[in-house]
């Protein structure tokens, strides 16, 4: 069992923080936020569905979040995502950011639709880019704050089926690791969290409803929990739970050929 609150060490490091998080209204995001709200920080929730942005916010304001915030916002539309950077920038001073918001496709390229491609590069890479370009530098002047960036352990590996998702989740890493560096010398603390299969919304969308929910996959207060911990701790990776740590182990030991094709005798068989 998942405790919503975190510890009080995580309390401590919380606490009074304003922490905007995207893809507020479901999954890891969701738990995230309840997290951070039952840990004493102000929660500015974005996500883009009205009405599950409405379930969310009364969910947490039944639990007694202290202070909660929702913005509605189309990550696929990047001038809608700047105009809510400064929105947000003009009235806040974000502490921590949490950059969750992010979806998949299950299909070849030749094969995933136009506006797809866009929209994955744009909530998955782009909207990431946007948000941290604007709070990181008023981070970096305060100090104390963080941000969270949600990868996959598709970060590790590519899966064919997959290919553009992969490389957005490649992205994340190259720069998470990255900025992880630059601000940990200014007390900022910037950690990647490179979740598994997770029991959120995420497989029926990726699979335009074929698969509903992935098989043995982990509960996201699980995984919101062990990215929350790791980045109060300024870990620069964190993989949620044991099998997702194997399987990037494994998958770097693999030759890459065999790797490929294996992945790709998945995509083939989930296809069928
Ligand atoms: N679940 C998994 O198996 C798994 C595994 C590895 C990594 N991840 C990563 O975990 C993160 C969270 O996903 P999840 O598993 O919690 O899936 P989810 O339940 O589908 O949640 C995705 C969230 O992203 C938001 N989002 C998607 N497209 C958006 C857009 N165009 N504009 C604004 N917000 C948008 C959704 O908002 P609306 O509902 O309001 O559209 C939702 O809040 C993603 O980055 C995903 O890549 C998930």
């Amino acid at each position: 069992m998942c405790s919503r609150k975190l510890n009080s060490s995580d309390g401590e490091w919380c606490r009074g923080k304003v922490a905007l998080v995207t893809g507020a209204t479901s999954g890891i995001g969701r738990e995230i936020s309840k997290l951070l709200a039952a840990s004493g920080a102000k929660v500015l929730l974005c996500g883009r569905n009205e009405q599950a942005m409405a379930s969310v916010s009364a969910e947490m304001a039944a639990e007694g979040a202290p202070a909660i915030e929702t913005f509605i916002c189309d990550f696929s539309d990047s001038a809608s995502v700047e105009k809510l950077a400064d929105n947000i920038g003009s009235r806040y001073s974000v502490d921590i950011l949490v950059n969750n918001a992010g979806f998949g496709h299950i299909g070849t390229f030749d094969e995933t639709p136009e506006d797809t491609i866009i929209s994955m590069q744009e909530v998955n890479i782009s909207a990431v880019v946007t948000l941290t370009r604007k709070f990181l530098p008023f981070m970096l002047k305060k100090s104390g704050g963080g941000i969270l960036n949600v990868g996959s352990i598709a970060s590790f590996f590519s899966i064919p089926g997959s290919a553009l998702y992969c490389a957005t989740k490649h992205f994340i890493i190259a720069f998470t690791d990255a900025l992880h560096e630059e601000a940990a010398r200014f007390g900022v603390h910037v950690t990647g969290v490179y979740p598994g299969n997770t029991a959120t919304g995420f497989a029926a969308r990726a699979t335009g409803g074929k698969i509903k929910a992935w098989e043995s996959a982990m509960d996201p207060a699980v995984v919101a929990r062990e990215a929350l911990h790791g980045l109060r701790d300024n870990k620069i990776r964190v993989i949620p739970g044991y099998t997702n740590k194997i399987k990037v182990l494994a998958a770097a030991l693999m030759p890459l050929r065999l790797r490929l094709k294996k992945l790709y005798a998945g995509f083939v068989e989930m296809k069928k």
